[in-house]
């Protein structure tokens, strides 16, 4: 079985894929979930799930001692893959280097398009109606020091349809979404995806 911890910010609905994939008997089971938001709704459901859930500020102290709690509960968890859902922190080299290929996030975007500092939530959908583009999507990347640029592992693409607004395009993503990262959270805990292969290639190894 492999172990999956999730780190999220928000709302979880993309948690909630996960948990509800693995409870239908995918062979991978969600071992913790941290939020750094105490009234992230993503650890209510988590607890809902029976999973260990923990809220762990960033506010106050450096990020390094933010990032050594972080990473103290993942390999207390005995995680095997970091999986990033909502979560609204960037993390630093040092953490990364501590889950070598092992730290995916999820997009609502097709990237390299529409990523970037600053580009989360209806920000993105906002702009990707602005651009006039007639397809957007979502990408689940690996996470390096780079923020949205990791190697991409796979997307899903959506229609941009006429009369869209930000909440109905990024409703749109969302199901894409939940469909999308529990497939291939599910494809790496079968063996049929092996993201540390990525990072090893873009490491240079
Ligand atoms: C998703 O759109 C994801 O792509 C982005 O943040 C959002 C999180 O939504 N990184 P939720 O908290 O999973 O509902």
């Amino acid at each position: 079985m492999m172990r999956v911890g999730v780190l999220a910010s928000g709302y979880g609905s993309n948690l909630q894929a996960l948990l509800d994939v693995a409870a239908a008997g995918a062979p991978y089971e969600v071992a913790v979930v941290i939020a750094n938001v105490a009234t992230a709704p993503a650890l209510d459901r988590a607890r809902r799930a029976g999973v260990p859930a923990y809220f762990v500020d960033h506010r106050g102290r450096t990020r390094r001692a933010f990032e050594s709690d972080l990473a103290r509960l993942l390999s207390e968890a005995r995680v095997d893959l970091v999986c990033l859902a909502g979560f609204l922190r960037i993390l630093s080299p040092r953490f990364v280097s501590q889950f070598p290929g092992r730290i995916l996030n999820i997009h609502p975007a097709l990237l390299p398009a529409f990523g970037g500092p600053g580009m989360y939530g209806d920000r993105v959908h906002e702009a990707v109606l602005a651009s006039g583009a007639r397809q957007s999507g979502c990408t689940i990347h690996l996470v390096d020091e780079s923020v949205d640029g990791g190697p991409i592992v796979t997307q899903a693409v959506v229609p941009v349809l006429e009369g869209d607004t930000p909440a109905t395009l990024a409703a749109r993503v969302a199901e894409a979404e939940h469909r999308l990262y529990p497939a291939v959270v599910r494809a790496i805990a079968e063996g049929r995806l092996l993201p540390v292969l990525s990072a090893a290639v873009s490491a240079g190894g």
